[in-house]
């Protein structure tokens, strides 16, 4: 079978990616120039997809760089990273296995480092020592990056995937002030640190008093736009034999509000539902069929919910913006004005809604449209 066109779920191969040149050649530019990056944006918007794009880019186009990716999500403890880290850096660093062992004893002899291999062919590394040592000691680790560099000639870009996991770690800020204290004298190596928890990173990265305090470059990853979405749409129809509209395919961007995983499932479902031309009461019942499978996903949600944050949702969804208002407080039975200060920060910290400017915004799109055309019809 051919392969599907428009991809969700996983961050996007190369035919499936579309925009985002300003922001591909900002971050090309920053990590040949040994800038570090943070990146921030909601859920599912496509920071995982440009770095891979530009890392696949950078070392086609570079022989000398090297870029490592790690992904920190179910990365719990501070020794966990460490293993993590280097297995990583070793691995993006070396073109063979025994490269990567004779690296390991190499660069990280005190340790007393052991690779070995799971059956799915993974490499991983444990250390001899105790791990109060390591503890103590974690400069070979944190310092692999820039040692390989120096000795091998490369330049190396280490890219953290969800970052924010740190801010969970026990004694997470003595954790931080390590690894700042020991990258901020690589000159090899560039950091592209990003993930999705707005105000946790905010915090890392923007707050004075925090270690990681203008470590480098933030950049606020925004929506791809409607009428670029428009276009991709209709051209990946057209490459696979079928056609839409350059309006219906606007159209179906923006029924999900050109949110990237959405746009991609979306379109996927209206292709498979499409004989030869995509209408847009196929993208209508597409769309349906996508919130009937997540209804049940967003009962859960809801009922997790307390009252007054679900009527902060619906104020939010009749556009209201005056939430303080005694009007609105009563209209609504959102309680106090301070009550409304921990709702929010309650639904931004499990990234229902994000804020920016004051302006509050439901990040789901298809939870939002359930909300509207379902939930709060009843
Ligand atoms: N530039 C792009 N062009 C086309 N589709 C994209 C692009 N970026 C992202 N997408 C779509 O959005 C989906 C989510 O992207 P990705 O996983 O990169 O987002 P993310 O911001 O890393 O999400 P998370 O916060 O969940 O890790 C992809 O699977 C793909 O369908
Ligand atoms: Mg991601």
């Amino acid at each position: 079978m051919d392969r599907l066109p428009f991809i969700f779920g996983k961050s996007t191969d190369f035919v499936n990616f579309t925009d985002r040149d300003e922001d591909t050649a900002q971050l090309i530019r920053n990590f040949k120039s040994q800038i570090n990056t943070t990146i921030i944006s909601p859920r599912r918007w496509g920071k995982t997809s440009l770095v891979e794009k530009v890392a696949t880019q950078l070392m086609a186009e570079n022989s000398d760089i090297k870029v490592c990716m790690l992904d920190i999500f179910n990365v719990r403890s501070e020794e966990e990273f460490y293993e993590h880290f280097a297995r990583e850096v070793l691995k993006a660093t070396a073109n063979k296995w025994e490269e990567m062992a004779a690296n390991a004893r190499e660069f990280l002899s005190q340790l007393l480092p052991k690779i070995s291999f799971s059956p799915d062919s993974q490499a991983e590394i444990s250390f001899g020592v105790e791990w109060s040592a390591l503890q103590k000691n974690p400069d070979d680790i944190l310092n692999l990056p820039e040692t390989i560099a120096k000795a091998k000639n490369i330049r190396v870009i280490v890219c953290i995937d969800e970052f924010q996991s740190v801010g969970d770690y026990a004694d997470s800020l003595a954790f931080q002030r390590k690894l700042r204290s020991h990258w901020q004298h690589h000159h090899h190596v560039a950091y592209c640190l990003y993930g999705s928890k707005r105000h946790m990173l905010l915090d890392i990265f923007s707050n004075a008093a925090m270690p990681f305090y203008k470590f480098g470059d933030i950049m606020f990853l925004q929506k791809i736009s409607n009428k670029n979405w428009g276009e991709f749409v209709r051209k990946r129809f057209k490459d696979t034999g079928k056609k839409i509209a350059l309006k219906d395919a606007e159209y179906l961007a923006q029924r999900v509000d050109n949110h990237s995983y959405y746009v991609q499932q979306l379109a996927q479902q209206a292709w498979l539902r499409t004989e030869t031309n995509c209408s847009a009461e196929i993208v209508d019942d597409a769309l349906q069929g996508i919130k009937n499978q997540l209804s049940l996903l967003f009962v859960n949600q809801i009922e997790s919910m307390t009252a007054t944050q679900i009527n902060f949702l619906k104020a939010v969804l009749n556009n209201e913006t005056a939430f303080t208002s005694q009007e609105n407080l009563q209209k609504y039975r959102l309680g106090t004005s301070a009550n409304l200060k921990r709702i929010k920060e309650a639904l931004s910290a499990r990234e229902i809604i994000d804020i920016q400017n004051n302006v509050v915004e439901i990040l789901d799109p298809i939870f939002k449209l359930w909300l509207k055309e379902e939930y709060f019809k009843k």
